[in-house]
């Protein structure tokens, strides 16, 4: 027997709990994963609470993200005992994913765990954290540098804004960050941010094109926040597009497009190709320091998940929540 949260449906309404399931109770698949470590995203704030259209068959076992051990195993790239992480790929959405004791997988959706890395800071980064890296390769191949101006990050405060934000910081850039919490200033300083923008000062709808300010960005919120970003970008900069956070909605013009040459560049974590995740990883692995986890972590055992979920959405969780299994 092992522990689970269980998402299930009845009259309409979704509800969640803790269950005790066997393993005979989970899908197919190619590899058994002993669960260490799982984490909450805002898409699993969502699908928790049944607030976003993320689940659509019951019952199922949310978390987008685990690490884990691997317990059995029939395909030969993965061996009983190695250490695998997990993110995206339709799990914790589609299949039975990382709240949970035990999960069976494919192959193909895993990655060995970075050397050198350990689990908990796994989960600490997970799809928040690959997402964020993902904007960061996506603003170096756009060309922005260091040296070309500041970078600005939305949604500073949640899951991916802060990595990204100790990301840039460590690689040299100067950061903006946009937060509708004042009372993250501290914290947003401490992970390296040079400057704090309020929410409400960039959210005021945008004329087609602003005074230029940015060289880059990481917008994981959309809407007239990133449309304002994009009118007040750089010649020649790159916008990172990740997140919905505020809405799906862009109600920008293409004049920065056409006169200023700016790049707009969405970022995907669920799809994104296995070279690209080990990439991302191993980038992921060299930059974040030591010590990130006193400032960016929250740790909380599956009995807290609905709560938590309930927060995230809201938007009162500041950094990362990792999700203990073992516990
Ligand atoms: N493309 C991908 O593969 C991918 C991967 C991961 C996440 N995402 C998306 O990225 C977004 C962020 O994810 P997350 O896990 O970092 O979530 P999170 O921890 O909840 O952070 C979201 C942050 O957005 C800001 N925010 C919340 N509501 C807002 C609003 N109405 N208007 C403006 N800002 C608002 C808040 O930051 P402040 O308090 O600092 O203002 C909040 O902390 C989500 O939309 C998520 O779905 C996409």
């Amino acid at each position: 027997m092992f522990k689970a949260l269980l998402l299930e449906e009845a009259d309409g309404k979704q509800s969640a709990s803790v269950k005790n399931l066997t393993t005979a109770d989970l899908p197919e698949g190619e590899v058994l994963v002993k669960v260490q470590y799982s984490s909450l995203n805002y898409k699993d704030g969502l699908a928790v609470t049944g607030l976003g259209k993320i689940i659509r068959s019951f019952p199922m076992v949310p978390g987008i993200d685990l690490v884990g051990t691997v317990e059995e195993s029939s395909d030969s790239r993965y061996q009983p005992g190695m250490a695998v992480v997990l993110t995206g790929w339709g799990v914790g959405e589609q299949y039975w994913g990382g709240f949970s004791q035990y999960a069976r997988l494919k192959a193909d959706w895993l990655v060995p765990l970075p050397e050198g890395m350990t689990a908990v800071r796994s989960m600490e980064v997970g799809t928040a954290g690959l997402t964020a890296m993902l904007c960061v390769l996506a603003l170096e191949e756009g060309g922005v540098k260091p040296e070309s101006g500041p970078v600005v990050v939305s949604g500073a405060a949640g899951g991916v804004g802060s990595i990204a934000v100790l990301l840039l910081a460590r690689l040299g850039y100067q950061v903006a960050a946009i937060t509708g919490r004042p009372e993250t200033a501290d914290y947003l300083k401490k992970l390296g941010a040079t400057e704090i923008v309020t929410r409400e000062s960039m959210a005021e709808p945008s004329r087609p094109l602003e005074k230029q300010r940015w060289a880059g960005a990481v917008d994981t919120v959309g809407d007239t926040i990133l449309a304002r970003i994009i009118a007040e970008t750089n010649y020649g900069g790159t916008v990172t597009a990740c997140g919905l956070a505020a809405s799906f909605k862009l109600p920008a013009t293409v004049m920065p497009f056409i006169l200023r040459n700016v790049r707009l560049q969405g970022v995907d974590s669920v799809s994104c190709p296995y070279e690209r995740r080990c990439q991302a990883w191993q980038r992921l692995q060299a930059l974040l320091p030591e010590d990130m986890a006193a400032d960016v972590t929250n740790l909380i055992g599956l009995e807290q998940v609905p709560d938590y979920a309930q927060r995230i959405v809201q938007g009162q969780v500041r950094g990362r929540v990792v999700v203990d299994l073992q516990r």
